[in-house]
């Protein structure tokens, strides 16, 4: 049913990039809100424990800046707040999404320069506020300077519309906008025992019309294919994933991101995807930490914490392109 809804969003056209395709109703809202409430604790001390843990496991990696302390009870999560965890909601999987690349592995940076970036995903099942295990995580984004592996051949600078009747094809069900097979920036991992999963990448960049972010979908019931690529799953989450515009700035600052000059950066305020998930009380934005402790531009770890409803009935995934067959 997701995947429907998602394509028929597509179809669209600019304002399917501009809404998700399920406006909130304020019963759904109020009900997003219970949800946050009653797992705010839970998703609290189920981040904090993470954070623990994968210091302590990088510190061996790379060494720490003893001169500073880190705070690993991080401000973020230290009360209870109603905005940790609930149910993320539903936005556009966008036309990016490309399940033939997507592959089955913890570093998805392969040749891309960037900022080094951690992921480090949590799951909570939104009707236990427990941590779910194995579930199927699968991410993309673009290189530093907008650009999606798989998609090379479109210029990230021209907005979609043109993007589209440049190629004299039609939004709508079906839209293949692909023009290769590459695979950087894509990739898939389950979450362990404790509901986590970690992912090696880069720092985003931005690309027309849209603010800096990351996408995310959840599979339960997956399996895959010897290359990794997904043979079939069941969607329970389609979301986006985003950083402070104080980050951002930070890092758009730095080469190679810095180059990218030809277009102007949609930043959060403005974009209504993001505009969107936060208005179901989610907080979609990663919690960034420095990996040595001193400065997010030696790399840094994020942290975020997704709620999805692990018994929710969606379609299935991978295989096809999106809208095909
Ligand atoms: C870091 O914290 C430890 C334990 O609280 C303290 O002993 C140490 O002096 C602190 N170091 C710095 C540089 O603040
Ligand atoms: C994986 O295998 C499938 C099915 O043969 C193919 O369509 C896909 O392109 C392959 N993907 C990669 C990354 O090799
Ligand atoms: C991003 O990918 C595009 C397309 O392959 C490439 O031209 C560009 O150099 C890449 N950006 C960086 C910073 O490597
Ligand atoms: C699109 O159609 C026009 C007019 O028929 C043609 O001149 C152009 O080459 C086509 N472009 C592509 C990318 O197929
Ligand atoms: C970016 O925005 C500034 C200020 O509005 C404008 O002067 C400039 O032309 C824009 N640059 C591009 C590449 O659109
Ligand atoms: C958190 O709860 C407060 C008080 O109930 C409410 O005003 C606020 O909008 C909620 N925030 C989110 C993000 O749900
Ligand atoms: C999860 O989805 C199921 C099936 O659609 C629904 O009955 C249940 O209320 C949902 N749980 C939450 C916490 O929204």
């Amino acid at each position: 049913m997701r995947a429907t809804s998602t394509l028929l969003t597509l179809g669209l056209a600019l304002s399917a990039f501009a809404h998700p395709h399920h406006e909130l109703s304020s019963r759904e809202l109020a009900q997003h809100q219970t949800i946050s409430k009653r797992c705010a604790a839970k998703a609290g001390a189920f981040t904090m424990a993470r954070k623990k843990r994968s210091l302590a496991k990088r510190q061996a990696v790379f060494p720490r800046d003893t001169s500073v302390n880190i705070t690993i009870e991080s401000p973020h999560y230290s009360t209870i707040q109603n905005d940790t965890c609930v149910l993320v909601p539903d936005v556009t999987a966008g036309p990016y999404v490309w399940p033939r690349s997507e592959t089955l592995r913890q570093d998805m940076s392969e040749d891309q320069a960037g900022i080094p970036l951690y992921l480090d995903i949590g799951v909570l099942d939104v009707n236990t506020c427990e941590p779910a295990s194995d579930v199927l995580l699968d991410l993309w984004h673009c290189n530093a300077t907008g650009s999606y592996s798989s998609f090379e051949g479109n210029d990230p600078n021209t907005p979609f519309e043109e993007l589209v009747a440049s190629k004299n094809l039609t939004i709508g069900p079906g839209l293949d906008l692909h023009t290769g097979d590459t695979t950087w920036l894509r990739g898939m991992w389950p979450t362990d025992g404790n509901g986590v999963m970690e992912m090696q990448t880069v720092f985003p960049g931005f690309y027309v019309e849209r603010t800096i972010h990351i996408h995310v979908q959840a599979h339960t019931s997956w399996s895959v294919r010897s290359n990794g690529t997904i043979v079939a799953s069941n969607i329970v989450s389609t979301g986006q994933i985003f950083f402070d515009e104080e980050l951002s700035e930070q890092i758009m600052a730095l080469e190679p991101y810095a180059s990218h000059t030809q277009i102007n950066r949609t930043t959060n305020d403005i974009d209504s995807i993001y505009a969107g998930e936060v208005v179901g009380g989610w907080n979609p934005t990663m919690q960034v930490e420095a990996l040595d402790g001193v400065d997010v531009k030696n790399g840094m770890v994020g942290y975020i914490t997704l709620g999805v409803n692990m018994t929710a009935t969606a379609s299935s995934g991978g295989g096809a392109p999106p809208g095909g067959a």
